[in-house]
């Protein structure tokens, strides 16, 4: 994967740090993170979001990795930050992130989260219902004497080829407010003096493999009229296992703005989302194997799991792996996490070479919604962040502590 290589004695490197070298300073399980890997794809997100519309910004998803070093690199970059409520936007201020940039989503934002979000001069609040409209309206009015921007969540009633639970523009979902409703909220904003109507907002699901889907929303959105912003979300997928083929980052811009052009005003102003396919490839998670159980495909059970990975257990999603200090295929096994669920699986029918206990085995791909979902489950202590660069690396969270666990604890 991208970001890893092979040293001569078969064992992988993140960022040109040997992983043996992060395990015995780090411990496992760990998060590792090619930090020059995250930036190169900002900058051709980046770049090539303004080569092909030069009134645009790439804001990113900040649930698919919400830590203040992600968010710092990333503000580095030149991005903004979409962030699903109060906690998020917490962390993006809190990494010193521009409040001008973030965009402020949520299906159920509370009064609080509201509140916070116009007290810390968010550009652009996502409405996503009627309430949210009243409730906003009553709040600015409250809080400060501006006028505060806003989008307006459409669902534009496209099913894409995802997983269910990650399909979000479908009529029936949860999200937003189908056209008629959005043509109403419309309405209602663009007479309203407390909320600025800037424009609208979609955002169809996540992984998803092809393009067409991206073009419809464009045309959906654009079917509601003409306005001076349009963000069109995030959804692209990324390539878990060799035989995934997500379409590039260029050709889903080339897709979203080729369709932009035909069907949106020319000075408009577009906002892209992605979250996934800005930091999913660039990670790789680094497990110890603590046993192996032979049988049909044996079993190699290692010290982390849905904890720190729920992406199999909660959309099926595969994953390659390899012991990582003898890089390559063998024989098939199961490689499994420490939790008692069955379905606490990390990789089904996965070649490792010859995996004996205490061997370190890597998972690639797994920057994006893991530490955003990690978890305590059966007392898992969730594992530490740690950026790797040219060689030299830096944990940017810490690993729980037992006493950690504690610390909420009322008794
Ligand atoms: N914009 C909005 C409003 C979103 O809700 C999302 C993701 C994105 C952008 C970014 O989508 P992406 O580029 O990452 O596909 N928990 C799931 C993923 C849920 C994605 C939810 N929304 C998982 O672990 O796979």
């Amino acid at each position: 994967p991208p970001g890893t290589s092979v040293a001569d004695d078969g064992t992988l490197l993140i960022g040109g740090v040997p992983v043996t070298e992060l395990a015995e300073a780090y411990g496992t399980p760990a998060l590792l993170v090619d930090e020059n890997a995250v930036r190169a794809r900002a900058r051709r997100y980046v770049d090539g979001l303004a080569a092909r519309w030069p009134n645009s910004r790439v804001t990113f998803a900040s649930k698919a990795f919400p830590c203040t070093a992600v968010y710092r690199l990333l503000a580095e970059e030149g991005l903004g930050f979409d962030v699903a409520g109060g906690g998020e936007l917490t962390l993006a201020l809190a990494a010193g992130a521009d409040p001008e940039g973030l965009v402020v989503h949520g299906n159920a934002k509370t009064e609080e989260e509201l509140r916070l979000a116009v007290e810390a001069r968010a550009g652009l609040i996502v409405l996503d219902s009627f309430d949210d409209i009243d409730r906003l309206e009553r709040i600015v009015g409250e809080v400060s004497g501006r006028t505060q921007g806003v989008l307006v969540r459409v669902t534009p009633d496209i099913r894409p080829d995802t997983h269910e639970a990650v399909s979000t523009g479908q009529a029936g979902a949860k999200f937003g407010l189908l056209l008629p409703q959005a043509r109403e909220a419309v309405a209602r904003l663009r007479g309203s003096d407390r909320l600025r109507l800037d424009g609208v907002h979609a955002h169809i699901g996540s992984q998803i493999m092809e393009t067409g889907p991206f073009a419809r929303a464009v045309e959906a959105l654009a079917g509601l009229g003409e306005f001076a912003v349009y963000d069109l979300g995030g959804g692209l997928g990324s390539r878990y296992t060799y035989r995934d083929r997500p379409p590039s980052v260029e050709h889903y811009l080339d897709t979203l703005v080729g369709t932009a052009g035909m069907v949106l005003p020319a000075g408009a102003r577009i906002l892209i989302e992605p979250g996934r396919s800005m930091v999913a490839e660039a990670g790789v998670s680094l497990y110890r194997v603590v046993t192996v159980k032979p049988g049909g495909q044996p079993f190699v059970a290692v010290d982390g799991g849905m904890g720190d990975n729920l992406e199999v257990s909660l959309y099926g999603q595969r994953f390659e792996a390899t012991v990582a200090t003898r890089v390559g295929g063998g024989e098939r096994c199961r490689l499994v996490g420490r939790h008692c669920e069955s379905g606490d699986v990390l990789s089904a029918g996965v070649p490792l070479r010859d995996p004996r206990p205490g061997d370190l085995v890597a998972v690639p791909v797994t920057g994006a919604y893991t530490y955003a979902l990690s978890n305590n489950y059966n007392g898992a202590r969730r594992p530490p962040v740690v950026f790797c660069r040219d060689g030299e690396h830096r944990a940017v969270v810490r690993r729980e502590s037992y006493q950690d666990l504690l610390r909420r604890d009322l008794g």
